[in-house]
């Protein structure tokens, strides 16, 4: 069994959470360092964790480290270019989301892959999760029939110290709203589910707390099958829930959760006319049992690691979100619906989710 060094940038909130992923992981990692700008932060970040060495400035970090693996757990604004400084070390990245802020970071980075052989994967847990793996593999089997209708809703709330964080609110380092920072994680989960969108519509708002970005958008999407999907996200709802289902045509399959899911958030329905118990009994039966988390991504990516293979949440499985979020954006503030695949370089929507505006 091989152990990869592992390194790790930002060392605020998201950080424990990668700790925790490396530690799980047990003697195929090993974290030999951590950088963050704040020396008093990662300093006592490493004395916690029982980290050799603290740095100021990644370059100095990726320079001595000589990490196998970077985790990159500082805000948004700067995930493209620590990733190819990353890359151009000689680690792969596991990167939180959202991976960088535009289009034109993002095949940058890939374009950064293709040359180093290294792969970044980005963060998304609640792909992870026991409940849709299982679903994703019961609407690849096709016995629930096509998509029809879906709600994806993330309605959370984020009160005003949240915005203290320097970084918070702003397109520069945030790179968006409650869409690029909340409901990312259920829309990147329903798009993995069901990838085929064509056309987006969509409204933003900023009803609240004195920020540049969204803390509201709301958009109606159109799937090549012509299914209708409606999206809403939120950081001004009180009672906070997160809400996706999906009707197909033999049945309703949704998951109602405030973050992390178990199984038991799942459900399955099929129509009273046509009640179908042996189908849903075993669609409702999901062997094992346990939420999505960096820990359980980690294993697959160091698994990816030891092959020396395209990691999960790569290349195009990775550019679809932000794609979309790009679109979102763009039919929001123009006001036009956007297709799939229309957002290329010379598009000012392909350089920043709020268009240079
Ligand atoms: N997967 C999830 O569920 C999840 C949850 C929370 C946050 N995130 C993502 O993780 C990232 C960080 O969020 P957070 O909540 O931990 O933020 P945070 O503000 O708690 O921590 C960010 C840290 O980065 C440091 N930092 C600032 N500039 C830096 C730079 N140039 N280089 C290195 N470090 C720098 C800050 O000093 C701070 O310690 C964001 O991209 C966020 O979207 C993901």
């Amino acid at each position: 069994m091989k152990t990869y060094r592992a390194a790790i940038i930002g060392t605020g909130g998201v950080a424990e959470s990668h700790i925790r992923a490396i530690r799980a992981a047990g003697e195929r990692v090993e974290i030999v360092a951590a950088m963050d700008v704040d020396e008093a932060r990662v300093k006592a970040f490493c004395e916690k964790h029982d980290i050799p060495r603290f740095y100021t400035d990644s370059g100095a970090m990726l320079d001595a480290a000589q990490a196998d693996l970077v985790h990159i757990a500082s805000p948004t604004g700067m995930h493209c270019d620590q990733a190819i400084q990353s890359l151009e070390a000689g680690a792969w990245v596991f990167c939180e989301k959202p991976l960088c802020a535009s289009l034109a970071e993002f095949d940058r980075i890939s374009e950064a892959e293709n040359r180093t052989g290294r792969y970044v994967s980005t963060v998304f847990q609640w792909r992870f999760g026991s409940a849709a793996k299982h679903v994703k593999k019961v609407i690849e089997y096709g016995e629930m029939g096509e998509l029809r209708v879906a709600v994806c809703n993330t309605l959370w709330y984020r009160a005003l110290p949240y915005y203290e964080v320097p970084w918070r609110g702003k397109w520069a380092t945030e790179t968006g709203g409650a869409t690029v920072t909340l409901g990312i994680h259920l829309m990147d989960l329903f798009l993995w589910f069901q990838s085929e969108w064509e056309e987006i519509f969509a409204m933003a708002a900023t009803l609240d707390r004195p920020i540049e970005t969204d803390n509201v958008t709301m958009a109606i999407v159109r799937f090549k099958n012509g299914a209708l999907a409606s999206m809403s996200n939120s950081a001004l709802s009180p009672r906070e829930e997160s809400h996706l289902r999906m009707d197909f045509q033999r049945a309703t399959v949704e998951v109602t959760t405030r973050s992390p899911y178990t199984n038991k958030n799942w459900r399955f329905t099929t129509p009273e006319s046509m009640p179908d118990p042996d189908s849903l009994a075993r669609w409702q039966n999901i062997e094992e049992d346990f939420s999505g988390s960096q820990a359980v991504q980690l294993i697959e990516l160091l698994d990816a690691m030891d092959r020396n293979e395209r990691p999960p949440i790569n290349g195009p499985d990775s550019r679809r979100i932000v794609e979309f979020i790009a679109s979102l954006y763009k039919a929001a503030f123009t006001g036009q619906p956007v297709t799939r695949g229309s957002i290329a370089p010379g598009d000012r929507f392909y350089e920043g989710n709020n268009g240079g505006r």
